[in-house]
């Protein structure tokens, strides 16, 4: 790391605030321990120098401008030099002992600069597209429609994460994908182990060594590609309409796709695909319950749904953090930035910025909002019109039947500074 004590003293975050916005324990007490820190530094300190214990130094961008800044320069901020996916000395040791010394765990889109970043995009960039993805609608509906149908099949007392939120998207995203129903719980498995390492009840049981959380990724990892080999060889002896048939058979510089790019794509999508739209939906489930007001004006104007979603993803951000490292020198809001220097981008923080968004620690349906939650630059989420569909879809299908949601016990959420949200919420919905 070539971060200076002499250079870094200034902008040093104090320990407990550089604990509760980085460490992974905080985000389970999100509204009282994480929330609280990222308005911290916002205010005192933006862009500041956490020092970490088995961490590498890292600056917290918590300023939406200065996170836009970091993503629409790949070239000076890279996410193929050092792990774009924050993890603790050892665990960044275990994966380079794996590799040969790279940081790359995977052939995954996330770990790649410009250009290999750009041609490895190609190959389904286009699918992802509005064009593309509307004419999967109905069958959105339909499996939208079963979901609302089956948590109200009774009095309407759920676990609305549970039994509601998980289900659909990742229901959604395997039809599209084509993975067979009936191995969808396999997937919900493997994606919960991947995102729920630091996770004592969701991630996988691990030994508590210092490397535990990379072996437990390493491990996830490891079943979703042999899951998906024979479902790739599959698709190319016998080519369908799905997406993995696109992806088996697609070419990078008119070569048939590599396995590993191709198992990358894969777990992009298997992990990337529904954990994020399914924290979003029970995070936007949550306000709505806290906000009576909220929940009857969208009821009485569905043109409304659109902003709900937005806000929904500005207040949830299920994405909490990505890396980059600076390629060379630079300067970043009065700060110098040296090469090698590791920054994390917190989102959620940017979503909160006093100066973008008024009212910004308020969830409102009505706002415009220019969120930062898919991210941007050329590494902006593909995903993301699959998930406003999907959201409109389900919303336009919920609402009309649903006059309230009453919350009947503690919600808790997920440890997690990596993909997440709530983990539980007890309600009841109150039919219309
Ligand atoms: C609420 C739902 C979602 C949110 C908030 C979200 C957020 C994000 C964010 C913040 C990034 C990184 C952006 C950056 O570095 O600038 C990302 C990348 C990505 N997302 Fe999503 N995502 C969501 C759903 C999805 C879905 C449904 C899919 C696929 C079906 C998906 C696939 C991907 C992929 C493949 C990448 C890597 C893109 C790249 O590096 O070029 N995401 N997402």
């Amino acid at each position: 790391m070539t971060i200076t004590e002499d250079t870094a003293q200034d902008y040093l975050i104090p320990d407990k605030i550089a604990q509760h916005a980085v460490l992974p324990a905080s985000y389970a007490d999100e509204t009282s321990i994480t929330y609280p820190a990222y308005e911290w530094l916002r205010k005192n300190n933006p862009l500041g120098l956490a020092k970490l214990d088995n961490f590498d130094p890292l600056w917290l961008v918590t300023k939406h401008h200065d996170l836009l800044e970091v993503e629409r320069q790949p070239d000076l901020f890279t996410s193929g030099v050092l792990n774009p996916i924050l993890n603790d000395q050892p665990s960044d040791a275990f994966v380079r002992s794996l590799t040969g010394g790279s940081y790359r765990a995977m052939d995954v889109l996330v770990y790649m600069d410009p250009p290999e970043h750009t041609k490895v995009r190609a190959v389904a960039n286009k699918w992802f597209m509005p064009r593309n993805i509307r004419r999967f609608e109905g069958q959105m509906r339909e499996l939208a429609r079963q979901a609302v149908d089956r948590v109200l099949a009774n009095d309407g007392e759920c676990d609305f994460v549970k039994d509601f939120a998980l289900g659909y998207p990742l229901h959604v995203i395997m039809t599209l994908f084509g993975v067979p129903e009936q191995d969808e719980p396999i997937m919900l498995q493997l994606t919960q182990e991947f995102f729920g390492v630091h996770d004592d009840e969701l991630g996988p049981q691990v030994a508590p060594e210092p490397d535990a959380a990379a072996r437990a990724f390493a491990a996830a990892t490891e079943g979703f590609f042999a899951y998906f080999s024979a479902l790739n060889a599959d698709r190319r002896a016998n080519p369908t309409d799905d997406l993995l048939s696109l992806i088996a058979n697609s070419e990078i510089d008119g070569q048939p796709i590599s396995e590993g790019y191709a198992n990358g794509w894969y777990i992009a999508i298997a992990t990337a695909g529904h954990d994020t739209t399914s924290s979003t939906i029970s995070g936007a489930a949550l306000e709505l319950a806290k906000r009576p007001d909220q929940l009857a004006k969208v009821r009485a104007d569905p043109a409304l749904i659109p902003r709900l979603i937005e806000e929904s993803l500005r207040w949830v951000s299920p994405v909490k953090h990505f890396m980059r490292a600076a390629s060379r020198d630079t300067d970043l809001r009065g700060r110098r930035i040296k090469e090698g220097d590791r920054l994390m981008l917190l989102y959620a923080s940017a979503n909160r910025d006093e100066e973008v968004f008024d009212h910004a620690d308020q969830f409102d349906i009505e706002r415009d909002v220019r969120h930062v939650a898919f991210g941007a630059g050329p590494h902006a989420c593909v995903g993301m019109h699959v998930v406003r569909l999907e959201m409109k879809v389900l919303f336009e299908e919920l609402l009309p039947r649903i006059k309230g949601i009453e919350l009947t016990g503690e919600p808790r959420w997920l440890k997690t500074n990596f993909v997440g949200g709530l983990r539980s919420m007890p309600v009841k919905l109150i039919k219309a």
